[in-house]
Parts: structure tokens; C-alpha cells; sequence
């Protein structure tokens, strides 16, 4: 998806995680497929708040990790420095290509507006910002509904259910595939391609196959909309003009994939931690359904605590920064989750308080590349945990030691197996 590749060969465990050597040293060494970053970053980053805000490691070809919300904050904005143009993915993208097989198709335009600088990303954004406008979320919202009462229907009537696999992950794909138009029996192949290219980006076999069926199954998607136009996103991108000039393939296929690729992994990620923390929490979870009025500030504290998108910049040449001596093609990592629980910005920046006043946290990152899909994911969020505590207010998980959590750049559980009480 872009030219930032690399034949790096670890190898991965099953999970989606690499295979790494253990990590000795955070602050000169930090590796975030570690399992004990992938499991817990939150005292790392405590420790490097204080001992070395801005980390360093050699790892996968060198990157900073920032952990204060100030640098974050700063870097998100600055982005004649810290540009997306030249690479957004916290590691480099494996060659697809290096399996021996035919060439991967590619995205020409990258996938704007989250990989563009302006002004391809100005108007990009502009053409995504509408479908995601509070009064579309709110038609959205029926399908949602609709859509998590018959999961919890599943869950009820076999007394048990993974609360990730079988219930967060099952949402957003589905509430994207109605706004893009795609079938629902597609939902599963998408979570499939849009896990090889996110949880898998480092395993060039499984990062093919997601890039070939997304942007195959866009191929095809396209020219059925430009033969016979439906009332859906591809339809109206396809019928959009920059310029005056209708937009291009290129530039739609990017969109589109975009679309699909953040808008499922992330939300799906926060939907899942959330529903391990009322799993986990039970008095949060008897004040939620006691007060329902805390749910607007109970959903952007999940957000700050689980926030799970961490992206990246890659530098274009030699700079130094904040007194840090980055090297050309280094990364800066975008540590939007390590922000959130920087305590000089929140109080007891570690504990989930349902009723946290004060909360301009960074889950849906900062400046011009703010997240265009946070009214969805929010509306996607909030029903998910009201349908589930309508009829499920009480339930637990089967075992600890079942829940399982995947890392990298989108952080959440993979599975929650729980019991209905
Ligand atoms: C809880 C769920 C979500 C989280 C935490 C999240 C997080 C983020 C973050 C951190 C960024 C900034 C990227 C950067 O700075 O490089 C971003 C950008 C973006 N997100 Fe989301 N996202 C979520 C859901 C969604 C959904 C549901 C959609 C749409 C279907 C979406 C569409 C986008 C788009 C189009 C951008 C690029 C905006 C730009 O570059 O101007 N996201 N998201």
C-alpha cells in the first residue's frame, strides 16, 4: 500500500504477533510485539514517562516512541516534520511481493486521507466527512441496533458466547459493509483480509492475501457501481468530481479500502476491551445500568483507557527532535493509547472512572488527521454496551486465562469467552 516495504523475516505465533527477542531495556529497546507490551503497556509506560519520555529502539527499522501527551499532542500537529506521505504503519511493510508469486495489485493513490498529505488529503477528507456526519450515524444507528440485539439473542439462548469474537468483531464490519454496500455474508472474508493487513503486516503471505481480496473485491465493486449505480459510499464517491474532473479508480479504491480498514479493526478493538472491562469490573458495570446517564462519559473513558491505534511517521531525512537525534526513514510512533494515560493531563490516569469530567483524550489521534469516523465509532460503542446490559446485565468471564489479546497497531482482546449469569 505503499512503497515503505521491507523482507524482514520473523516469523509469527499464531496470534498475530512476531516472534521477537525478549526486551531487556525499554527505554533503548522497546519492542511493541513484545507480550508483555502486547499484554500490559500501561507500567511501561509509566516507567518511561519518567526515565526517558521519547524511547528508542533498532528494532524493525528504528523508531521513537513518544509518552507524554504533550509530545504526542505536538508531533500529531506538526506535520511539516512528521508528514504521512512517507509511511503511516508502525513497522515496515513486508514485500508481498517476495513469495515468489505473480505482483500484488497496489494501491496507486495510497489510501486517503489517512496516508496523504495535503492537498490530496484536504479533499479526500472532505468527500469521507459527510457519510460520517452525526445525522447519517444516526440513521446508521437502526441497523446497529438491530444488528446487536440478534448477537445478544445468539449469546442468551446458549447461556455462554465470546463477547469478542462472537459480538464486538461481528459489529463493525458489518455496519461499514451497509454504508460501503457490501453483502453481509461477505463480513466474514473482510475481517479475514482486514486482520492479514493489520495484525499480520508483518507475515508477507498473509499480507498479500488481505491486499489481493480487498482490492480485488473493490475491482469488481466499482465497475458493477459504474454499470449500475446504487444508493451507497462507492456509488457516491464514483460520482464525485475534484476539479471538476470525476475522481479517478485510484483514488476511490483507496477510500473505499480505508474505509474498511479502519473502520473495522479499531472499533471492533474498543467494542472488545470495553466488554472485557464490564466483564472484569462488575460495580462499573452495576453503575452503568444504575445510572445511564453516565454513558457519555463512560464511553470516551473507555476510549482514553483502551484506546487501541497506535500509528506512525516516517522521517524523510536527518532531524533532531526534542533533543533526539532521528535518523532518515527512522519511524516516530504515533503513542495516541500511551497519551491517554499520562497522568499530568489525567488524574489517576490508570483507573477507568465512569464519570471523568475532564477527558480530551487522543484515542481518535489529533490535528488534520483526526479520526473522520469517530461519530460512527462512538454511536457503534455506545449501542454495542447498551443492547448487551439491556439483557445481559450480569456475566463473567468462563477464565482469565482464555482471554487473549492481539498488539501492533490496532490493541484489543481477540477473545473473551463469558457465562450469562
Ligand atoms: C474506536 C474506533 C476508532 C478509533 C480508535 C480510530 C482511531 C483513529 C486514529 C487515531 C486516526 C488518526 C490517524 C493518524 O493520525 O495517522 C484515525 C483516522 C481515521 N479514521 Fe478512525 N478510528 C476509529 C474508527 C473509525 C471508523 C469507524 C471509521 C470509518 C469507517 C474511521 C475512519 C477513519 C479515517 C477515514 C481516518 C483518516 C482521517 C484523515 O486522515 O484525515 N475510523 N482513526
Amino acid at each position: 500500500m505503499s512503497s515503505d516495504t521491507t523482507n524482514d523475516t520473523t516469523h509469527d505465533t499464531g496470534s498475530g504477533a512476531p516472534v521477537t527477542a525478549p526486551v531487556l531495556d525499554w527505554a533503548s529497546d522497546y519492542d511493541i510485539f513484545d507480550p508483555q507490551y502486547v499484554a500490559d503497556p500501561f507500567g511501561i509506560w509509566d516507567e518511561l514517562r519518567e526515565a526517558c519520555p521519547m524511547a528508542h529502539t533498532d528494532r524493525w527499522g528504528g523508531s521513537w516512541l513518544p509518552t507524554r501527551y504533550a509530545d504526542v499532542y505536538a508531533i500529531a500537529h506538526d506535520i511539516e516534520n512528521f508528514p504521512s506521505g512517507n509511511g503511516i504503519s508502525v513497522v515496515p511493510l513486508v514485500d508481498t511481493n517476495a513469495a515468489g508469486n505473480a505482483p500484488a495489485p497496489v494501491l496507486t493513490s495510497g489510501v486517503p486521507p489517512i496516508s496523504a498529505d495535503p492537498p490530496l488529503h484536504t479533499w479526500t477528507r472532505r468527500l469521507v466527512l459527510p457519510t460520517m456526519s452525526p445525522a447519517r450515524v444516526a440513521e446508521y444507528e437502526i441497523f446497529t441496533r438491530e444488528l446487536c440485539r440478534r448477537l445478544v439473542d445468539d449469546v442468551i439462548a446458549r447461556g455462554e458466547g465470546d463477547a469478542a469474537a462472537e459480538y464486538a468483531q461481528q459489529i463493525p464490519v458489518r455496519v461499514i459493509g451497509h454504508i460501503l454496500g457490501v453483502p453481509d455474508d461477505m463480513s466474514a472474508t473482510f475481517t479475514e483480509w482486514v486482520r492479514d493487513v493489520l495484525e499480520f503486516a508483518h507475515d508477507p503471505e498473509r499480507r498479500r492475501r488481505g491486499i489481493v481480496g480487498i482490492i480485488t473485491y473493490l475491482q469488481g465493486a466499482i465497475a458493477e457501481r459504474k454499470a449500475d449505480p446504487k444508493d451507497d459510499f462507492i456509488t457516491e464517491l464514483l460520482q464525485s468530481e475534484h476539479d471538476g474532473e470525476p475522481i479517478g479508480d485510484a483514488v476511490v479504491m483507496g477510500m473505499c479500502a480505508l474505509l474498511l480498514i479502519a473502520g473495522i479493526d479499531t472499533t471492533w478493538s474498543s467494542i472488545g476491551s470495553t466488554m472485557w472491562h464490564l466483564a472484569t469490573n462488575p460495580d462499573d458495570r452495576r453503575r452503568l445500568i444504575a445510572e445511564p446517564e453516565l454513558m457519555p462519559t463512560a464511553i470516551e473513558e473507555f476510549l482514553r483507557a483502551y484506546a487501541p491505534v497506535t500509528m506512525a511517521r516516517r522521517l524523510i531525512e536527518d532531524k533532531e527532535y526534542m533533543g533526539c537525534p532521528m535518523k532518515a526513514g527512522e519511524r516516530v510512533l504515533m503513542n495516541f493509547p500511551g497519551a491517554n494515560r499520562d497522568p499530568e493531563v489525567f488524574p489517576d490516569a490508570d483507573k477507568v472512572i465512569l464519570d471523568r469530567q475532564q477527558n480530551r483524550h487522543l484515542a481518535f489521534g489529533a490535528g488534520i488527521h483526526r479520526c473522520a469516523g469517530s461519530n460512527l465509532a462512538r454511536m457503534e460503542l455506545r449501542v454495542a454496551v447498551e443492547e448487551w446490559l439491556a439483557r445481559i446485565p450480569e456475566f463473567d468471564l468462563v477464565d482469565p486465562a482464555l482471554v487473549t489479546w492481539a498488539g501492533g497497531q490496532v490493541r484489543g482482546p481477540r477473545s473473551i469467552p463469558v457465562t450469562v449469569r
